[in-house]
């Protein structure tokens, strides 16, 4: 018995409790998750969905090696970390042991947003500056201190940009002004932000921290280029700040060949505070902030205690004993290089054959899917690729869309993820494309010359047509259930285009 009420009443009840700015995915038929396994999560009909997307999950839903950690813990004991216990010293020292030897201080938080603000408040501590330069794009937590330096919410919100923040670009190379043409992209980039500190300084303004996600996430999957850290990071400290790396989304070994995606950039980078959250627990709420002796020093110099009731407690350190040692126990890491490896290879090809796809991105399991209408102008596919995770969806596959133009198929799932996993999701993937870019190349070829080039542009009125033919999509996997329920005039391309 995994249901309370049936679909209709939870979604009602919702409604009427749960603060409407509260989103849930797929808002135009939001699905109803009652359990999950590994890679796996079923609805309350029992339909299976391949869950490609949670990276909180890490080392797979519901993992029983975790769940009896916890279990074991909570019989015992669960208090807060002012009385000593083994559990938050033993975890703290296999923690320090996987990152550089000068990053040994912990304090642990209940989620990557605490993480982030007292990140913030031992880098202002630290020289007693008050300004951060962020990068565009980023999301860094949604406490107010974050939101501030967190572009991809200020810049859709009503807030405006505070004087202390400053705002770098991202440095993307397939979308950005320095491309992967360019000579040397990393000090291209590193360049912005030298500017920006110059600027800063000629304001009398003092930098305590440059902030950046090793990789960016919700900015659409992007991956600095090689060198373009060490360069900021030598800019920043010249300038009396720290280097943040917010790890919450791509730390505990996502990139595979590293533990933390920070590393990939070489061991002559160090960032001076570490974040980390959400795969740390599996989905228990736990976080950490991790820094250098000299910084902890610098913070606790302030006279000021740290206090948090429940950061380090027992139980969040047993559940995150449990997740390394099976990240450890069943080589995740490797897998995540290998399935990675595999899966880009697929999508790859998918590449050479779907005009739609622009860039595919990404290192570990950790993929970016860039859609585009234009291959030269980089057009964001942004209504496609809100029409195609809805169809993945219908075909088992659970997919988001991200990036500041919400055309990046973002893939990020648990670290079981297998071959056999990363097959399934292309193969429906390559029939949601090929029906798409076939019922588009109709659509244009009766308004296009026939000897243009096909691209993938969207006359304006052929999506609706589209839309409207693509419910018959006989396509569809034959070994799921079809439910029926993503009618395709509650897509958003549909709904986005008619109103
Ligand atoms: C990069 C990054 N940092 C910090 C956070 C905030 O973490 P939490 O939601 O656990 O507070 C998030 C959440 O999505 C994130 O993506």
């Amino acid at each position: 018995m995994c249901e309370l009420y049936c679909k209709s009443d939870t979604l009602a009840l919702r409604g009427k409790h749960i603060g409407p700015s509260c989103k849930v995915f797929f808002a135009a038929d939001p699905i109803k998750i009652v359990r999950a396994q590994r890679q796996y999560m079923y609805d309350e009909k029992g339909e299976q969905y391949l869950d490609c997307i949670n990276n909180v999950a890490h080392v797979g839903h519901c993992h029983p090696e975790v769940v009896k950690a916890a279990l074991r813990q909570m019989e015992l004991l669960n208090t807060n970390s002012r009385f000593l216990h083994d559990n938050i010293v033993e975890y703290a020292k296999r923690l320090a042991a996987t990152l550089p030897e000068r990053l040994s201080v912990c304090y642990f938080t209940n989620s990557g947003s605490e993480a982030n603000d007292l990140a913030l408040r031992l880098a202002r501590q630290f020289r007693g500056h008050q300004d951060v330069i962020t990068l565009d794009h980023a999301y860094h937590g949604h406490l107010s201190s974050l939101i501030e330096i967190s572009p991809y919410k200020f810049q859709k919100g009503k807030d405006v940009k505070k004087e202390f923040v400053h705002v770098a670009p991202t440095p993307d190379t397939y979308r950005g002004e320095y491309r992967e043409c360019h000579a040397d992209p990393a000090s291209a980039y590193a360049n912005e932000v030298k500017k920006i500190i110059e600027e800063a300084h000629k304001r009398g303004r003092k930098i305590a921290a440059f902030i950046a996600e090793s990789m960016q996430s919700c900015g659409g999957q992007i991956i600095p280029p090689a060198g373009y850290f060490q360069k900021v990071a030598a800019y920043v400290h010249e300038a009396g700040g720290v280097f943040i790396a917010d790890e919450v989304q791509v730390g505990f070994g996502r990139v595979g060949k590293h533990f933390w995606s920070f590393q990939m950039h070489g061991e002559d980078f160090v960032p001076d505070i570490v974040t980390m959250g959400k795969p740390m627990g599996n989905g228990h709420p736990m976080a950490c902030v991790v820094t250098t002796r000299e910084i902890a020093e610098a913070f606790s110099n302030s006279g000021m205690e740290y206090f948090n009731t429940y950061g380090g407690n027992p139980v969040s350190c047993a559940v995150g004993l449990a997740v390394l040692d099976v990240i450890e126990s069943e080589d995740l890491q490797g897998n995540a290089m290998r399935v990675g490896n595999y899966l880009t290879e697929l999508l790859n090809k998918q590449k050479a054959k779907h005009t739609l796809i622009g860039n595919i991105r990404g290192i570990g399991l950790f993929i970016g899917i860039d859609l585009v209408t234009d291959h030269e102008k980089r057009t964001p596919a942004t209504a496609e690729a809100q029409h195609i995770i809805y169809k993945m969806k219908e075909k088992g596959v659970l997919l988001s869309a991200d990036g500041p133009h919400r055309n990046v198929l973002k893939i990020k799932p648990p670290m079981c993820f297998t071959e056999e996993d990363a097959k399934f999701m292309v193969d429906q993937l390559d029939e949601i494309l090929t029906v798409l870019e076939e019922t588009v190349g109709a659509q244009a070829e009766s308004v296009i010359p026939a000897n243009t080039a096909r691209r993938a542009k969207v006359p304006k009125g052929a999506q609706v047509e589209l839309l409207d033919n693509s419910t018959t999509d006989s396509r569809e996997n034959p070994s799921r259930k079809r439910n029926g329920l993503c009618a395709d005039t509650h897509s958003p391309l549909s709904k986005r285009l008619k109103t």
